[in-house]
């Protein structure tokens, strides 16, 4: 639906295709000859639906045991195949009333179990926000290309979107593209975008509800948020629950952090571990390397057999800073550097 809908629109987005037949997917693959080629299963296939060919071989290979040997049963009997799109990820969640649409903070997922984005794709092992990759002129752009196109497309469709809608984008050297929408806030996102909400959600919920979002002041705080999820070891694949979990308070906190509970159970007064992703450990700094290293230092007081967090989040962000703003580390530094050098830093 959002693939059609972003063709049908002019909405930038990897250049795609649906099949459902091996013969006509295998034409288009060598007709497109560019390598690799993105080959999805159409339905849900457990993070695992998407495959990469280097090749023709390999795309031909992949196409035939989508379809024809139907690897992910029915999940693979429609495929899509699509352009392989390079460049930094941003997510930007955003509200809208279906007339406005405000974009929330954007931040930096990190979605590969392992460092250095290696191993299976997760729900997400990290985030920081803001995500310094998304400067002021690339979100006017998103603005102009894809947030506002989307919303009058979903209005010229008679499907009215309110809520809070999530662009899954990629800054690619042709500009920004969408790789997905979804229909909700993101989750590790939103453990950092909310904490740097300025205002009231309850009222910016009740504008939407009441189509006068426009009239609201939404504002962000200055510095940054991350958050590092402490996942049980095997996840995203096997993994244990009830693992009896030490370190925190009795309110399942650790002095200096904000430790989101997403996978844990509370027993005669102990937690044990009950799911995947386990903790989401939050830190708010005024630098991105002082929220990183509150957040690290949380983690390393909080033990259970097994558990499994990557060490570098945030570090790709970190990459991407004026290097002489690394070095702030009070606020008035960095209120003083904002100000000399634009929003740049907030954005
Ligand atoms: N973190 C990605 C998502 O919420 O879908």
């Amino acid at each position: 639906f959002s693939k059609d809908l972003m063709k049908k629109y002019n909405i930038p987005t990897a250049k795609y295709e649906v099949f459902t037949n091996s013969e006509d997917a295998i034409k288009y693959v060598k007709e497109q000859n560019t390598y690799p080629a993105v080959i999805k299963a159409d339905g849900l296939a457990l993070g695992k639906g998407v495959i990469l060919a280097e090749n023709e071989k390999e795309a031909v290979e992949a196409i035939h045991s989508m379809i024809d040997d139907k690897q992910f049963g029915e999940s693979s009997s429609t495929i899509v195949v699509e352009e392989y799109l390079t460049g930094p990820e941003v997510s930007v969640l955003s509200f809208t009333d279906g007339k406005t649409v405000v974009p929330m903070i954007s931040s930096m997922d990190h979605k590969r179990a392992l460092d250095g984005d290696k191993g299976l794709n997760t729900g997400g092992m990290g985030t920081v926000a803001p995500n310094p990759y998304y400067t002021e002129d690339i979100a006017k752009e998103c603005m102009e290309k894809i947030f506002l196109p989307t919303i009058n497309a979903m209005n010229a469709e008679g499907r009215t979107f309110e809520g809070c809608l999530y662009f899954g984008l990629m800054l690619t050297p042709n500009g920004p593209k969408v790789i997905e929408y979804n229909c909700r806030f993101g989750d590790p996102e939103t453990q950092v975008v909310l904490p740097m909400l300025e205002g009231d959600l309850c009222e910016i919920f009740e504008a939407i509800y009441e189509h006068r979002l426009a009239d609201v002041k939404i504002g962000w705080k200055s510095g940054y948020c991350t958050c590092v999820v402490m996942a049980s070891g095997g996840y995203p694949v096997k993994y244990k629950k009830g693992i009896e979990m030490f370190g925190m308070d009795d309110k399942g906190q650790v002095d200096g952090a904000f430790i989101y509970h997403a996978g844990t159970k509370y027993e005669d007064g102990k937690f044990y571990t009950n799911g995947g992703r386990v903790l989401g450990v939050t830190c708010n700094a005024y630098t991105l390397q002082g929220a990183l290293d509150k957040s690290y230092e949380a983690v390393s007081k909080i033990k259970f057999e097994g558990e499994h967090f990557r060490k570098d989040i945030g570090q790709k962000a970190l990459k991407a800073l004026p290097k002489d703003s690394l070095d702030l580390e009070y606020k008035q530094d960095m209120e003083d550097y904002i100000e000399e050098n634009g929003v740049y830093l907030r954005q």
